[in-house]
């Protein structure tokens, strides 16, 4: 996710402002810059790629001034570039903004602007801003006012950090969703999205609230309301390391990133809901391609294909078509049989992974057009594909990936139910039923987050083990896979995941007193099936974890040791019932006493064969 900082003082700002930004590196980027205020100008140095690639233009094209803003990016609107790189100049250069957050009614504000003039250098959201604000400066004499008054024509997230030429002592800040603070120095202050990039220099901090704007001055700093009333702030002590505050307070980023669920959840599911539907336009799925879908064909590697065997079970049921899925190691060397006419998608969170990439090469190579789900704009696989959706997951930092495998099951779920509608496989009055409780599972993934303590007292129970079975039916079978996967990637548990009819046709075997078995309960069309299969381990002396809804009794009678979800959609049911089974692997790590963020062997993202 993009950072912003930004510095005021008596010092070279470009040094702080790249200490700063190399703080909020853990953030995730694509692209860096960095504006300073020189005599009446604004200069400019932005550079896509990683904070190297800005300092060795920094290098050739040196800043000098005592007030700048900087910002890491993370592309949503438009390709990593240097030219969407952020800060964003207005068209005279009287304005620099660099911004957090979403605009989402960037558009229509561009056509507006574009209609009076002005010329946009970017394909950013963010742009808008700097020219409606220098606009807005034709009429409005306060800088304040301007800021009020254009940031209440913007509709969406934004945290911004601002600089005019006209007012060269001071740095503007406003935020809305998206977070901001100003740090407190001696003679100079600051202003960031998080308080690492701002921990070198000060332990104080105002935190800026919804809705507030500030004017950050070298020597004070003054906060107002959006009325424009002035605000009292108690300054915040910092009492937690960089490395814990970089974590936002998390032990861990797994954790942080499994808490961080329910946003992502939303983010992803939310901006393509439109009246009442589901709109994938901006992957170019027109009805009518859909409608044609005969096969869909899904390749991607781990976790990314654990999320698509979730996905060919639903498309499989909700639009009546076959759905062929392959780990992409496999599917690339096994001379795959492939029709230009099948839908043909990758899920990758980086979008990077090599075995991926080459699936989708080959793909392409076959005359096959390629749907991308993948959580990095700008990454090699988003570039390649035809049409992409973003899983808006936000940066994963963890090498478990866990927000990158509910935002894909979402958007593999949220494709499923378009093709039912577009060919008339699913009643509308199910479907309306459907999406309503998809909009209700980012609530539900909190409250399950609410109270972790059944999860940390079963992992402080079980963690001992060096096997583990997980079993399940339909959806919850292709859960255990990533289930499984989880806990043995950070916790080195062995465990498999079994189908759980599979289950006596050898596996069983190993089935021993005190073994766990973990059942996932989701699924009533064969709960009575797996409850047999429960009560099959059962009787071999295994003990059964069970996870399933929170007013279901049916598991009661069998064990006493069950992890529970809100009640939901069987079809939906995956995206939460995935996160107590995270939730365990992560406590089973910690009580084995290994780091979670730092699994042996394994690297975040797998660019080699
Ligand atoms: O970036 P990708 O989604 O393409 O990565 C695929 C796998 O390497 C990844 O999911 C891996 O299995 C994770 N370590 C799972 O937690």
């Amino acid at each position: 996710m993009c950072g912003i900082v930004g510095y005021i003082g008596k010092d070279q700002a470009v040094g702080i402002l790249m200490e700063g930004l190399k703080r909020l590196e853990y953030r995730g980027y694509d692209s860096a810059g960095v504006a300073v205020l020189r005599g009446g100008e604004i200069d400019v140095v932005k550079a896509r790629g990683k904070l190297d690639c800005l300092r060795r233009k920094l290098e050739s094209t040196p800043l000098s001034g005592s007030v700048g803003i900087g910002h890491t990016r993370w592309a949503t609107h438009g390709e990593p570039s240097d030219e969407n790189s952020h800060p964003h100049l207005s068209q005279s250069g009287e304005v620099a903004v660099v911004h957090n957050g979403i605009i989402e009614n960037y558009a229509p504000l561009r056509e507006k602007l574009t209609a009076k003039g002005y010329r946009f250098q970017s394909e950013t959201d963010t742009e808008v801003f700097a020219h409606l604000l220098e606009e807005t400066l034709k009429t409005e004499r306060d800088i304040l006012g301007a800021v009020r008054a254009t940031v209440r024509q913007l509709e969406g997230a934004y945290a911004l950090g601002v600089l005019c030429t006209r007012f060269p002592d001071r740095i503007l800040a406003a935020r809305k969703d998206s977070p901001l603070i100003i740090g407190l120095g001696e003679g100079c202050n600051y202003i960031a999205s998080d308080i690492p990039a701002v921990l070198p220099y000060t332990r104080r901090v105002y935190l800026l609230e919804e809705g507030e704007m500030a004017q950050v001055f070298a020597d004070h700093v003054e906060i107002y309301d959006m009325e424009g009333e002035p605000v009292h702030k108690e300054v915040f002590e910092v009492t937690w390391s960089v490395d814990a505050a970089e974590r936002g307070g998390y032990a861990h980023f797994m954790l942080k990133e499994i808490y961080d669920q329910g946003r992502a959840m939303r983010d992803t599911i939310r901006p393509r809901i439109k009246d009442g539907r589901i709109d994938l336009s901006e992957a170019n799925l027109t009805d009518e391609m859909l409608r044609g879908v005969r096969r869909v064909v899904i390749t991607a590697c781990g976790t990314a294909s654990y999320a698509g065997q979730v996905g060919r079970v639903l498309i499989e049921k909700l639009c009546r078509v076959p759905v062929e899925i392959d780990v992409a190691s496999e599917f690339r060397y096994r001379d795959p049989v492939l029709d230009p006419e099948d839908l043909f998608v990758v899920v990758s969170q980086s979008g990077e992974t090599a075995d991926t990439l080459a699936a989708l090469r080959l793909a392409h190579a076959r005359g096959c057009k390629v749907l991308a789900i993948t959580n990095v704009v700008g990454s090699t696989i988003a570039r390649e594909a035809d049409s992409v959706l973003y899983t808006w997951a936000g940066p994963e930092i963890a090498v478990a990936s866990t927000k990158a495998y509910t935002t894909q099951v979402l958007m593999l779920t949220m494709i499923a139910l378009h093709m039912a509608l577009c060919k008339g496989t699913l009643e509308p009055a199910r479907y309306d039923e459907l999406l309503k409780e998809l909009q209700r599972l980012p609530d539900k993934a909190e409250e399950i987050l609410s109270d972790v303590t059944p999860v940390q007292r079963y992992a402080a129970r079980f963690f001992s083990q060096e096997d583990m079975f997980f079993i399940g039916r339909g959806l919850d079978s292709a859960l255990c896979m990533e289930a499984s996967l989880k806990l043995k990637e950070i916790s080195y548990i062995h465990s498999e995941a079994m189908a759980a009819g599979e289950l006596k046709h050898g596996t069983i075997a190993l089935i021993e007193p005190g073994r766990l078995v973990v059942a996932l309960c989701t699924q009533g069309s064969t709960i009575e099936k797996l409850r047999s299969n429960i009560r099959e381990v059962l009787t071999r002396g295994a003990v059964v974890l069970t996870i399933g809804y929170e007013d279901s009794d049916a598991e009661k009678e069998l064990t006493e040791y069950r992890l529970t979800i809100p009640r939901t959609d069987d079809l939906l049911a995956p995206a939460l019932a995935v996160i107590p089974a995270q939730l365990f692997a992560y406590y089973c790590a910690i009580q084995r006493g290994y780091d979670p963020d730092k699994p042996r062997n394994l690297a975040k993202s797998v660019t080699v064969e």
